[in-house]
């Protein structure tokens, strides 16, 4: 029964200064779901890009369901039963769900000579999609208003209503939270069962193992094994995608760890934060759990300064201190690393040594006030090479970057600024687990050096790796904290799901 479905031989595609692809084989069979494996840059967006018609290969070919194809844009490939939902989504936010769906490829009817478009059957045909995906979805909604998931959702629908029978999933998971995913799951499978073709591509290993029949794995743009999951196991998965053996994947070191060196105190925001009390010790690692909506985003925002309307104390090195923007956080060495890169976090036109420095300029600044570029560029290349972002050179756009090396720029522009505490939300998200090692690795190094980091986290091994003690966060209050001797996944677990107010 099983037919090969996509098959790609030999693809090569470079980039200026890149060569993201240099051969790469891939075949995909119906009623498969085929994972796609490899650190940050390695190629798999690329790759997809290519089977969806985004990016035209230099070499290589490509059958679809048996046919030898060219795609020459998107549009082509959805024809040809291809479909793709992105790692960054790809709907028109001001738009409806009903007119993203059918964008560019609308159902329309003959009124006498004219032919307009015909709402209600592209009305009737998208409910019987979301009915088919066990979904409620108000079509009338503008894409703006519905959460990550939501969003996807409407990706999943758009894919079926082009007829695809080989859908590409790129990262789905990582912004959605345990809930979500398992309806996802539910969703893959189902599709799975209807003869589908899925790729799936993340960094969560452990979905992989749950999800998927095999995993092709590819090394800085080249093809290095294809394997039936059940022949095969993390450690093995992680030595071909990273080239050798993996260390501790949690390389915590052991710090001495000082005085309290900052505290929030009865802290109220917005009627949603809820009398919140925490204190962190120099050189610790203070860890925030919570599920999605538990309010430890809205804490940290808040505390830095950028919702300014709270009540409640904030001390600093024992002293009464004002936050009233994110200057003033700044102004006192406490920098927030955003969970959503885009939203205080990179500006993707500018270059990676831009970014770095732009938050603190006079300090590039030369004799004649003018920017020191060499300094820059010094600074650039240092963090290229500490945190292993992948670039050719520090000049490199950002928006050229693939999604999880862009992740470790928005950790070294914090790092560059030397910051006494430093608030870190989701700073692993769509990292690979390499990188994810070494961003680990300087964190627990810089507390060393006396830096305090607070650290939120909706991945519980990393926080139980690597935090001295967790708070566990639910409806924008404090439900309870853990040393770092006694905490296990289960318990925080328990107290995020206890129904009772604490
Ligand atoms: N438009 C572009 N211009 C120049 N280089 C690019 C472009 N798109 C991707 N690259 C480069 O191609 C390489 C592969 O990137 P790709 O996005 O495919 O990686 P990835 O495997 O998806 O990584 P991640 O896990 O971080 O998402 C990277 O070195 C990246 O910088
Ligand atoms: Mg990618």
């Amino acid at each position: 029964m099983e037919e090969t479905i996509l098959e790609l031989k030999n693809i090569v595609k470079a980039f200026p200064g890149v060569k993201a692809l240099n051969g790469i084989d891939f075949n995909l069979k119906s009623g498969e779901v085929h994972a796609i494996c490899g650190e940050n840059g390695a190629g798999k967006s690329t790759l997809m890009k290519v089977v969806c018609g985004v990016h035209q290969p230099e070499e290589g070919t490509m059958s679809v369901n048996g046919t030898l194809v060219e795609f020459h844009n998107p549009m082509e490939a959805y024809e040809k039963g291809v479909s793709i939902i992105f790692q960054e989504t790809s709907l028109f936010e001001e738009m409806t769900v009903l007119d993203n769906l059918f964008l560019g490829h609308e159902v329309s009817k003959k009124v006498g000579l004219i032919s307009v478009i015909d709402y209600e059957t592209m009305r009737h045909k998208a409910n019987e999609i979301f009915q088919r995906l066990n979904t409620e979805m108000n079509l009338n909604e503008q894409i703006k208003n519905l959460g990550v998931a939501g969003k996807q959702m409407v990706e999943i629908a758009k894919a079926l209503t082009f007829n695809a029978n080989i859908i590409i999933f790129d990262e789905p998971t990582a912004c959605l939270t345990q809930r979500e995913v398992t309806a996802l799951f539910q969703i893959i499978s189902n599709l799975k069962k209807e003869g589908f073709g899925i790729v799936y591509i993340s960094h969560r290993l452990e979905e992989i193992f749950e999800m998927c029949d095999r995993v092709t794995v590819i090394r800085d743009g080249q093809y290095i094994s294809t394997k039936a999951v059940k022949n095969t196991n993390k450690d093995e998965l992680v030595a071909e995608m990273v080239g050798r053996k993996m260390g501790s994947y949690y390389p915590k070191t052991e710090t001495e760890i000082g005085e309290e060196i900052f505290r929030v105190k009865g802290y109220y925001d917005d009627g949603f934060l809820d009398n919140i009390s925490f204190h962190v010790r120099k050189g610790e690692i203070l860890g925030f759990a919570g599920l999605a909506g538990a309010g430890r985003t809205e804490l940290m925002e808040s505390v830095c300064g950028f919702t300014g309307h709270a009540a409640g104390e904030i001390h600093l090195d024992g002293k009464k201190i004002e936050i009233r923007n994110y200057k003033d956080a700044k102004s006192h060495g406490i920098v927030y690393v955003s969970e959503d890169r885009g939203k205080y976090g990179l500006i993707t036109e500018m270059s990676i040594e831009q970014n770095i420095t732009l938050p603190q300029l006079k300090n590039f600044a030369n004799q004649l006030s003018l920017l020191d570029r060499k300094k820059e560029g010094e600074v650039g290349a240092e963090y290229i090479q500490e945190i292993g972002i992948k670039a050719p050179n520090s000049r490199f756009l950002v928006k050229n970057l693939s999604g999880g090396n862009q992740q470790k720029v928005s950790v070294a522009k914090a790092l560059a600024l030397k910051p006494k505490i430093l608030i870190l939300d989701e700073p692993t998200r769509g990292v690979d687990v390499n990188a994810k090692a070494e961003i680990h690795r300087i964190i627990s190094e810089l507390t060393q050096k006396g830096l305090t980091i607070i650290m939120v986290s909706s991945e519980l091994p990393e926080l139980i790796g690597m935090c001295d003690r967790i708070y566990v966060m639910k409806e924008g209050r404090l439900v309870g904290c853990f040393d770092r001797e006694e905490v296990t996944q289960e318990k925080i677990l328990a107290l995020e799901l206890e129904s009772e107010r604490v």
